[in-house]
């Protein structure tokens, strides 16, 4: 993970705010998420692997509307889970949520592999490619075959015009919404140098070779996309 970006008490308060603001529809994408596992999950009990469920999003999001689904979710910053820790309690979800603190390698294999996962604004804090497949293979490896996953990911090539176009969008964006404009320059410049950004071909690859199939981007706002996919 970037050393420059690491997740402390004073930015988990800024979290929830901020996300809204950087993907303007980071709420519909949660809720396209959980279509899309409903349609592929029914309505059977099912096993969810959250990586990174740093805050606790996504268990908001998808734990009161399914209440068949139980959830285990990773991430190596405690701050950021100890949020998670407080939605689930407030939620009264303990029951159905495991938090461990770590990364995947964290993860023990179930006696049964998981019936779907998530790995939601996350890959584009490693900077090595070959840590980026790792991750998304071992991923994998704890899917059940044809276990629906769901990526969402920074996505584009730095040296092409059509990432600075779409980081013109998230620029004006967050003009529009108030920020001075010194504080959006900065906001661009730390997401353009900081962020490890793939091309849209890219991260494909990198799912093909981690063992997803029927790979399709079904979201994209500003500087992200996320892609739907099925373990093989
Ligand atoms: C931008 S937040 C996204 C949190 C949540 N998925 C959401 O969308 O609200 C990124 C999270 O990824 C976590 N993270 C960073 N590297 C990770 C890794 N290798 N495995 C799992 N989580 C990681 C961070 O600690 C942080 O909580």
């Amino acid at each position: 993970m970037n050393e420059e970006i690491t997740f402390n008490a004073k930015m988990v308060l800024a979290y929830d705010a901020n996300t809204r603001i950087s993907i303007p529809t980071y709420d519909f994408l949660f809720t396209m998420a959980q279509s899309y596992f409903r349609a592929q999950l029914g309505e059977k009990a099912a096993s969810l692997l959250v990586i990174g469920a740093g805050g606790g999003n996504e268990l908001s999001a998808w734990g009161p509307s399914n209440p068949k689904w139980t959830f285990t979710g990773v991430d190596p910053s405690a701050e950021m889970l100890a949020m998670a820790k407080n939605k689930t309690v407030q939620l009264g979800m303990e029951s159905r949520v495991q938090l461990i603190q770590g990364t995947i390698d964290d993860v023990p294999y179930p006696d049964s592999k998981y019936d779907a996962a998530s790995c939601i604004l996350v890959l584009h804090f490693i900077n090595d490619e070959q840590e980026k497949l790792k991750l998304l293979r071992s991923i994998k490896e704890h899917l059940k075959p044809g276990a629906p996953f769901v990526l969402v990911s920074a996505y584009g090539d730095r040296h092409d015009a059509e990432l600075r176009n779409r980081l013109h969008i998230w620029k004006s964006f967050f003009l529009d919404v108030g920020y001075e404009s010194a504080k959006v320059e900065e906001m661009g410049n730390t997401i353009m140098t900081k962020v490890s950004f793939l091309s849209e071909p890219k991260i494909e690859q990198l799912l093909r070779e981690a063992g997803f199939t029927h790979i399709g981007r079904f979201h994209s706002t500003g500087l992200f996309g996320g892609w739907i996919c099925h373990a093989e």
